[in-house]
C-alpha cells in the first residue's frame, strides 16, 4: 500500500532517533499524507515497518485527533470545545457550522469538501473561540468570520 518513497521517508525518520519507536507518530503522519487517512492497509504497513503488532499502532493512532481513522474531506475543520472556547461561544460556532454544512461532528459533506470535528484544547485559549482547518489556526471566530473563511475555500 505505502509507496517506496513514503517507506524511504519513514526509514530516514527512524534513523534520526535512538529508539525507532520514537518515529512512529511522524511515520503515521506520512502514511496519512499518502493514503488520505489511516486505512487498515496503511496501519498494517506502518506496523510491519516498525515490527509492532497492528493493534498497538492503531492504539497510538486512535489517541491523536490529527490522525484520521476514516476518510475525511478536503478541509478538516476541528473546533475546540474545551473550557476557554466554551466560555467564548464555541457552541455558537459549532451550531453555525452544522447548520451551514448540514453535517454533525465526525461527519463529512456529501461533496467530500468538509469534515467537521470537535477537538480538545488547541493551546490558543487567549484567542478563543478557535478552530483548526487542515494545518492552519483560525482565531477569535464569529459566525461571520467563519463564513468568509469557508467562502474562500474552493
Ligand atoms: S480551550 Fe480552546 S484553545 Fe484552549
Amino acid at each position: 500500500m505505502l509507496s517506496e518513497a513514503t517507506r524511504q521517508k519513514i526509514d530516514a525518520l527512524i534513523r534520526k532517533y535512538p529508539h525507532p519507536r520514537s518515529a512512529l507518530i511522524p511515520a503515521l503522519w506520512l502514511a496519512q499524507q499518502e493514503a488520505g487517512y489511516l486505512c487498515p492497509e496503511a496501519i498494517r504497513d506502518v506496523a510491519e515497518i516498525f515490527k509492532l503488532p497492528t493493534n498497538e499502532v492503531y492504539e497510538v493512532a486512535s489517541f491523536y485527533t490529527m490522525l484520521y481513522k476514516k476518510p475525511v474531506g478536503k478541509y478538516v475543520i476541528q473546533v475546540c470545545t474545551n473550557i476557554s472556547c466554551l466560555l467564548c461561544n464555541c457552541e455558537e460556532i459549532m451550531a453555525h457550522l452544522e447548520n451551514r454544512l448540514g453535517i454533525g461532528p465526525g461527519e463529512t459533506t456529501s461533496d467530500k469538501r468538509f469534515t467537521l470535528m470537535e477537538t480538545e484544547c488547541l493551546a490558543s485559549c487567549g484567542t478563543a473561540p478557535v478552530a483548526q482547518i487542515n494545518e492552519d489556526y483560525y482565531e477569535s471566530l464569529t459566525p461571520e468570520k467563519l463564513d468568509r473563511i469557508l467562502d474562500s475555500m474552493k
